[in-house]
């Protein structure tokens, strides 16, 4: 079977694609089965899509796991997620090893269970020297936490005398987001249908492309993401100019 993989142009690739992965309720629903069920298959979508970014050459992926809100959810649900993470964590380390794949995380991770937060600065340590794909999980993350974070840093550093108010430009901002280290996306995708940012990246997106699918994210697999990617190619970005 051909791919649309072969339509790539691997010369304008996105440095950087950033994933909302929705739509693992409702694909389990559909099927007559838990929540769960669908955030174990959307698991195996987080596998194929890692893959695929880091065989094409995408520096940056950036998966949204766990927003600040999702903390909302049910206790069960809540915790069954956070063993998830642990359990593909355990799994997937090899994997990445392989493969040359860096892992980060963005986001409150000191609200995180010991054990999860344990498991991902294992495996963030054990990674750090692979010069691939940067894995990027965003894990009780929200915008408004790290913007409002990243203001009280800046007007402590003015209050000490550190910087000045005239100092603080755009590029001073990024400096003090927990993606500092990273470029903004090009691309950013959403499944499931929903046309919103949920509180993801705002700051960072302003001028990111933005693909909106009704796959479920368990059904999003390699086919999928490089359709997105083809989109991308796609389009013509002005910013502003
Ligand atoms: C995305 O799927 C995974 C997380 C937010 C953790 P959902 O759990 O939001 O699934 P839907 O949107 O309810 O279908
Ligand atoms: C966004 O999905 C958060 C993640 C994918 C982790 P949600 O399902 O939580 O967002 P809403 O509630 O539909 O906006
Ligand atoms: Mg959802």
């Amino acid at each position: 079977m051909s791919s649309n993989k072969d339509k790539i142009d691997k010369e304008r690739l996105p440095v950087h694609i950033a994933i909302i992965m929705d739509g693992n309720g409702r694909w389990a629903k559909e099927k007559g089965e838990a929540r769960v069920f669908g955030h174990k298959n959307g698991v195996e979508s987080v596998r194929a899509v890692t893959e695929a970014a880091a065989g094409l050459g995408v520096k940056y992926l950036t998966l949204y796991a766990f927003s600040t809100e999702n903390w909302g959810r049910p206790a069960e649900e809540v915790d069954a997620l956070m063993d998830l993470l642990v359990d593909a964590i355990e799994k997937e380390t090899p994997t990445l090893q392989k493969n040359n794949i860096r892992l980060l995380t963005i986001g409150d991770i000191n609200r995180l269970p010991e054990k999860t937060r344990k498991k991902l600065l294992d495996c963030t340590e054990q990674t750090a020297g692979n010069t691939g794909l940067s894995l990027v999980l965003a894990l009780s993350y929200s915008s408004r936490w790290e913007i409002r974070n990243a203001t009280q840093k800046i007007a402590a550093d003015v209050k000490e005398g550190k910087i000045n108010p005239g100092d603080i430009t755009d590029e001073l901002i990024s400096s003090y987001m927990t993606t500092r280290s990273i470029p903004d996306p090009d691309l950013l995708i959403r499944t499931s249908g929903e046309i919103r940012i949920s509180n993801f990246l705002l700051w960072q997106i302003a001028y990111c492309e933005l693909y909106f699918t009704h796959t479920h994210w368990p059904d999003f697999r390699e086919e999928e993401f490089f359709n997105a990617i083809l989109s991308f190619q796609s389009r013509d970005r002005r910013f502003g100019k």
